[in-house]
């Protein structure tokens, strides 16, 4: 098959992990015979720099004329003033509103040969096998007003926390399609107790959830949820919630995984066309150094494949290339343990391209 592949490395590490992740998807072209092409473009910290906006609209035309598009990390010191008019973190906003992709799977799968990697025990971490189904494209980081002003008691600043029911209920759909595919369990998680929106995000789930009887779907309030994540973590199937709390709980939900270097994602709306890129952010420290782990965004392009090109042999093929390199002992040094074999960005990317192959 013919796709393009946008690919937006933006800043930091985000420039190392794609590089990786391109050359395991052109091992999979060669591999199954498939023409894939590879524009880039810019956005975050790099789109500032040189063109002065976080998402130049070139960027935006070239996702929107591609199959799908593969991100790597944006933001970083250099763009931080808590002042400055334009912000990197603003491209990748732009990108996922823009393109309509509203529902952002991040799974959270422990791989066996990685359980001493977390820092949680384990007897608790054995079997994890989640999915969290994060809405991203309203709450908080969408909602107006969201300002700065001078008020009679100083400085002020609100955000809103927005949501309409067909924004919920599209969402909690998906999560209702991945869990019959699965274990059949979604947990909805708000703060109903406190947030209107909260409220009316469990009604909507209440609502969907009888349309789909087939599937168990248990709410939890998203504090308690927190904790449930580290001492019961296996129990997890789906889990879907608004902007904000998906955005916290993953991070959280990461180091069940061993590090936030090992999570994916897929952002979906309505077409094919996603977005896909590690969840972790541009750790500027280790950029250009070779030591950045690309098994995220590596696993972010087997999502691709899967989601966006219809590819689920190639896709499960990248993911038993990851697993066998990480049974064959090679390790980034965020996954190190003793008795394993560090390798940096690079190697791994090439460990793990060696390793693909048709079944
Ligand atoms: C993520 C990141 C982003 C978010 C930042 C970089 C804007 O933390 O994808 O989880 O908050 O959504
Ligand atoms: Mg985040």
């Amino acid at each position: 098959m013919q796709a393009t592949i946008a690919v937006l490395p933006g800043d930091g590490i985000g420039v190392d992990v794609t590089a990786e992740a391109v050359k395991v998807l052109k091992t999979v072209a060669e591999t199954y015979g498939h023409q894939f092409s590879y524009p880039s473009g810019l956005v975050g910290g790099v789109a500032i720099d040189e063109t002065g906006t976080a998402l130049p609209p070139e960027s935006l035309d070239l996702c929107r004329a591609s199959d799908a598009i593969l991100l790597g990390a944006v933001g970083g010191p250099k763009w931080d003033d808590p002042r400055a008019a334009v912000r990197p973190e603003q491209g990748l906003l732009a990108l996922r509103k823009e393109l309509g992709l509203y529902a952002n799977l991040r799974p959270v799968k422990l791989y066996d040969c990685l359980i001493d990697a977390s820092t949680l025990k384990p007897e608790i971490v054995r079997g994890v096998d989640l999915i969290v189904v994060r809405e991203l494209t309203g709450g908080l980081y969408f909602g107006q007003p969201s300002k700065r002003f001078d008020g009679p008691n100083g400085r002020e600043a609100v955000d809103t926390m927005a949501y309409s029911e067909r924004e919920v209920e599209r969402v909690v759909q998906v999560a209702c399609d991945l869990a019959r595919n699965r274990r059949k369990k979604v947990t909805s998680v708000d703060k109903q107790n406190v947030l209107s929106t909260s409220r009316l995000w469990r009604e909507v789930a209440t609502e969907v959830a009888q349309r789909n009887p087939d599937i168990t779907v248990e709410h939890l309030l998203v504090d308690n949820c927190a904790m449930q994540l580290i001492k019961r973590p296996a129990e997890f199937d789906v889990l879907v919630t608004e902007n904000t709390f998906g955005d916290i709980l993953t991070d959280e939900a990461s180091m069940l995984a061993g590090s936030m270097g090992m999570l994916p994602s897929a952002s979906l709306g309505a077409g094919k066309r996603g977005l896909y890129e590690p969840i972790h952010g541009s750790a500027p420290r280790h950029a250009g150094k070779n030591v950045a782990n690309p098994i995220a965004t590596i696993l972010s392009a087997a999502m691709l494949l899967r989601y966006s090109l219809g590819l689920s042999a190639e896709a499960d093929a990248v993911e038993a290339a990851v697993q066998r390199t990480l049974d064959d002992g090679y390790r980034t040094y965020d996954i190190q343990s003793p008795g394993t074999t560090l390798v940096g960005t690079r190697e791994m990317g090439d460990l793990i391209a060696a390793r693909i192959a048709r079944s």
